[in-house]
């Protein structure tokens, strides 16, 4: 085995300094040339180093045959995991000069996540044969889909979602929190038969916070938050679907702690039909192989959500993977009356007044019935508009002053009621309710919901 001193003495790179591999990287770049790796005849990148060696092996050793450039350096062949052991005790004899040596686990956290092998119709014969097919097609494509992620699924947020932020849901937070935000926090804690499960279904009207939700996780257990919508995946990543959700996957376990939130979960996991085409069936299997593994582990600390407005489209499989299903109703009386207060605190302290007494708080409450978050925040736009389109009428709206807008009233409100009508339909809470007393954990008293 090689130790850090004779490494460090023999001028061996060191990837698990990232400083030091990506200067050398870029010093392969400016020559013109790739990191040839010896890992299915692709070039990969440094992000894919990382992935690469996060999921297959503890130690890899970079060779360099005196004949060869630097530019050329291979990696030897990746071995499995069990031969990985053996290889650190007793290295093989080589007359190559080696260059360099990676520590992943000091990338890491020791126990890392392990892509699960397929699970399918197929043989195992048949799958290999298949693979290999693939592997050989494909040349630079996982750069394509890391580099995909990275821009579209990783989302950073300019501001930190709140818990106060989202009104109405105090009850959810209790239990996201339990099972979501604790073994983020400290996973070690939550293994055994507390171990968290398969993740968290959010399932609800639209517009009802559950994204919200999500953020607010990963904001709290400071996680990356991967955000990705089934649409996407079989729209954007044609033909990239299935390599997408591993990558998507590996990534989590990379960057963790992760929350993966995962929208319209029911269009990509719906019952599995006759008429599936063959890609969504991969992506599908491939998916619920993933989230498997990425549950499992006992130390990974990766917490997925799947939010749907249709639950009763769900695969049985999978509703039955998800630890805890909750639904996210309307905001009911207390949840519009808070957000309202909310609005006018916000409002105030960008210097915009927004002004009611407690009977027209009342009133307007009362009108916002069946009104979902999204709708009462688009009915609060629409009306806080007209005080500055009143203001328009007098100023040039280059010049306009805050103090030169008047305050918005109940009128303005009920003015906006005639434009932003509710979005969501009084028989699809019926199909909610009725989904949520056989599947969901927890139930709600009849006047909690205000229906
Ligand atoms: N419970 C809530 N509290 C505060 N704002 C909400 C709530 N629900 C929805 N909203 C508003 O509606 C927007 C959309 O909500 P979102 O979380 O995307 O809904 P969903 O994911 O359930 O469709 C939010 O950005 C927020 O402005
Ligand atoms: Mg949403």
């Amino acid at each position: 085995m090689i130790t850090k001193q004779e490494a460090r003495n023999q001028n061996f790179l060191n990837l698990s300094n990232q400083k030091q591999t990506e200067a050398f990287l870029k010093n392969q770049k400016n020559k013109q040339s790739h990191l040839k790796v010896h890992l299915d005849l692709k070039c990969i990148n440094y992000t894919q180093m990382k992935l690469f060696l996060t999921n297959r092996t503890e130690f890899i050793k970079l060779n360099l045959p005196a004949n060869i450039k630097k530019q050329e350096i291979k990696v030897e062949q990746p071995p499995q995991p069990q031969q990985c052991q053996n290889q650190v005790q007793q290295p093989q004899p080589s007359n190559q000069q080696q260059f360099g040596f990676v520590q992943a686990n000091q990338l890491m956290p020791k126990k890392r996540f392990q892509p699960p092998t397929k699970i399918g119709e197929k043989s195992k014969q048949e799958q290999l044969g298949q693979k290999n097919e693939k592997q050989s097609n494909q040349t630079n494509f996982e750069d394509n889909i890391i580099n995909k992620i990275e821009s579209d699924i990783i989302e950073i947020m300019d501001r930190p979602t709140q818990w106060t932020d989202i009104v109405g849901l105090d009850h959810v937070r209790d239990q996201v929190v339990e099972i979501a935000l604790w073994p983020l926090e400290n996973p070690k804690l939550f293994e055994g038969i507390i171990a968290p499960g398969s993740g968290l279904l959010l399932f609800g009207p639209p517009g009802t916070g559950k994204t919200m939700i999500g953020k607010a996780i990963a904001s709290e257990g400071k996680a990356t938050f991967f955000s990705i919508k089934a649409s996407t995946l079989t729209s954007k990543y044609v033909g990239e679907g299935e390599k997408t959700v591993r990558a998507l996957f590996a990534l989590a376990a990379q960057r963790q702690p992760s929350v993966i939130f995962f929208d319209e979960i029911d269009s990509l996991l719906c019952a599995r039909s006759e008429k599936d085409n063959e890609t969504s069936r991969q992506i599908k299997t491939e998916f619920m192989v993933q989230l498997e593994g990425a549950t499992r582990g006992g130390c990974e600390r990766i917490v997925f959500i799947g939010a749907t407005n249709r639950p009763q489209e769900l695969d049985d499989a999978i509703k039955r993977r998800f630890q805890k299903k909750i639904y996210i109703p309307l905001p009911n009386k207390e949840g519009r009356q808070s957000y309202f207060e909310n609005l006018i605190i916000k409002e105030a302290k960008e210097g915009k007044r927004i002004e009611m007494n407690t009977s027209e708080m009342q009133t307007l409450v009362d009108l916002t019935k069946g009104y979902s978050g999204a709708d009462i925040r688009n009915l609060s736009r629409e009306a806080c508009m007209y005080a500055i389109r009143d203001a328009a009428k007098m100023y040039t709206i280059k010049n306009l002053k805050l103090d030169q807008i008047r305050a918005t009233t109940i009128e303005d409100f009920k003015r906006a009621l005639q434009i932003v009508k509710p979005t969501v339909n009084q028989n699809d809470l019926k199909d909610y309710l009725k989904w949520n007393q056989q599947f969901g954990s927890y139930n709600y008293d009849a006047d909690c919901l205000d229906t």
